[in-house]
């Protein structure tokens, strides 16, 4: 009979390593300061990414072997690490996911016409009545003009929605305008070294002409400002009045063939694509 006193600090073979310890010895989000095991806490990955629909468990396995997943950034090596979907940011094949199942974002083809807001006192049709009841706390990204068609954005994201609309985190938006005349040769250089409006200079990102026929052009503008009637102050200030303007991209996200006055949900990596643009 085995007599010797139990030593605590060697592990027998059932004890010692949890599965867990063994299985995500680091979380590659772990922030520190706390000195808690944050290993410990969150869902298995590989949940989590077959709850957002990026495959089977299983898959996600072997997804992880082939080095294919990151957490925030760091390529994961070992299988079974937990993860926080609130806060850590996960990348397949180096794209970004959004993993939080209560944000929404949808993307609009607001046709004409229609205003941008949730709701209009005077009735007149409104962004809000396209999206109807979709989700709870809906907001749109920006505005565009009465008349102006095109992509919009339309989140409960609050955070996204601001970032995304305000200047500074330079997310860039692209417009097709219809214009009248022939363009000057030396408009790109012009438009991208910047023009004096009565509200402050802007710049262009990029500028170039797409078509022109019968008099007309259409023109492609890229640019960040947010400021009202931007694109129609700036060609019209250049000798080229708007007759119709369509936002064709938001940052990543296209319009593409989105008919007027469709609507479609954003999939979890163009949200992530929209989250990598204002650093989310
Ligand atoms: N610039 C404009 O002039 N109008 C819009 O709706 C958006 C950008």
């Amino acid at each position: 009979m085995d007599t010797a006193p139990h030593d605590d600090s060697t592990p027998g073979p059932d004890e010692g390593w949890s599965e867990d310890v063994e299985l995500a010895p680091v979380h590659p989000g772990d922030r520190g300061g706390s000195g808690t095991d944050a290993s410990a806490e969150g869902e298995r990955l590989q949940k989590v990414l077959a709850r957002a629909g990026v495959a089977s468990r299983r898959v996600v396995e072997n997804m992880v072997d082939q080095g294919r997943i990151s957490v925030n950034g760091r390529t994961v090596a070992v299988q079974g690490m937990r993860v926080d979907p609130e806060r850590d940011k996960i990348a397949v094949d180096g794209v970004r996911i959004e993993l939080r199942d209560d944000r929404v974002t949808y993307a609009l083809n607001k046709p004409p016409g229609v205003i941008t807001a949730m709701s209009d006192d005077r009735n007149r049709p409104t962004v809000g009545d396209m999206v109807g009841d979709l989700a709870p706390g809906l907001v749109h990204v920006g505005r565009l003009d009465q008349d102006t068609e095109g992509l919009l954005l339309v989140t409960n994201d609050g955070e996204l929605a601001h970032r995304l609309a305000h200047p500074s985190y330079e997310v860039k938006k692209t417009y097709l305008a219809q214009v009248s005349g022939p363009v000057p040769r030396d408009m790109a250089r012009r438009l991208r070294s910047g023009v004096e409006l009565e509200d402050g200079p802007v710049k262009v990102d990029s500028f170039r002409v797409v078509d022109t026929h019968a008099g007309q052009s259409v023109v492609e503008v890229v640019l960040h400002e947010g400021r009202k009637h931007i694109v129609r102050r700036l060609l019209a200030a250049v000798g080229l009045p708007v007759s119709r303007l369509t936002r064709t991209a938001v940052g990543p996200v296209k319009l593409e063939r989105m008919r007027s006055g469709s609507i479609r949900r954003l999939s979890r990596a163009e949200v992530g694509a929209l989250q990598e643009a204002v650093g989310l």
